[in-house]
């Protein structure tokens, strides 16, 4: 969102019109992280200053946004990389708040990604605790035996820890290769590529599906749009 005036500021948090708020800050009314400030040109950022206003603290309620993306390959999903490579906050090109992924996908990794600036929702959503079910696809070179698909369901140590129980099952059978589907609750590092190649079957290809009840659904790559209203509902119920 960036700095403002804080006289903007005041009146975006309801404290008065913007002129009246002018007239509170030239009368000494207003304090800014704990100083006096009686110039109009003060710009804030509303998202760290402290502010009060007659004695009593002024907050602007940031409406939070919730975007659901279909993240493309050849994007990171940090804001900044050390490689320079594109981050897919560069393509909401029609997001002016500031967002950030929920949770990560690799470099090469494609679809289901949350993007918001609800921290609450974010924190909820990557605590361990709330095990919320994360479904991929993972294209993996030549077959896997029943029985490798069932050391992967039953847990495989990756760096030197067992995975959590997981659904694993063979979606599709090519010439040489197969894709699975894999349901998993943790969001331990690029765990669906280290399972697959514990049990000796390298993932060429991985997709995110869905999250808990959220799905991709016809969303097209690079592509995003808001959650609906039914689909907050559901994660925040699912959250509490
Ligand atoms: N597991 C991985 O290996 N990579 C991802 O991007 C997500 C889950």
């Amino acid at each position: 969102m960036g700095e403002v005036r804080l006289q903007k500021f005041l009146a975006d948090a309801g404290v008065a019109s913007r002129r009246k708020a002018e007239e509170l800050i030239l009368a000494g009314k207003v304090i800014v992280n704990g100083k006096k400030i009686m110039e109009l040109g003060t710009k804030v950022d509303p998202q760290q200053v402290n502010v009060t206003c007659e004695g009593r603290p002024v907050k602007v309620a940031t409406a939070h946004i919730y975007i659901i993306m279909n993240k493309p390959a050849k994007y990171v999903t940090t804001a900044k990389d050390q490689f320079d490579r594109p981050s897919v906050l560069s393509l909401l090109k029609k997001v002016k708040q500031r967002v950030y992924p929920v949770g990560r996908l690799d470099y090469d990794t494609t679809g289901l990604l949350l993007i918001t600036n609800d921290g609450d929702l974010t924190y909820k959503l990557t605590h361990p605790s709330k095990e919320i079910a994360k479904t991929y696809l993972a294209k993996v070179k030549e077959i896997p035996t029943e029985e490798k698909l069932e050391q992967m369901r039953k847990g495989v140590s990756i760096d030197g820890k067992k995975t959590q129980p997981a659904k694993v099952s063979v979606n599709k059978i090519f010439d040489k290769n197969c894709e699975l589907m894999i349901t998993i609750h943790e969001g331990r590092n690029r765990q669906v590529r280290k399972m697959c190649e514990k049990i000796g079957h390298e993932v060429i290809k991985l997709e995110r599906i869905s999250i808990g009840n959220l799905k991709l659904g016809e969303l097209p790559v690079g592509e995003y749009r808001m959650l609906t209203a039914r689909e907050l509902e559901y994660l925040k119920q699912k959250l509490t």
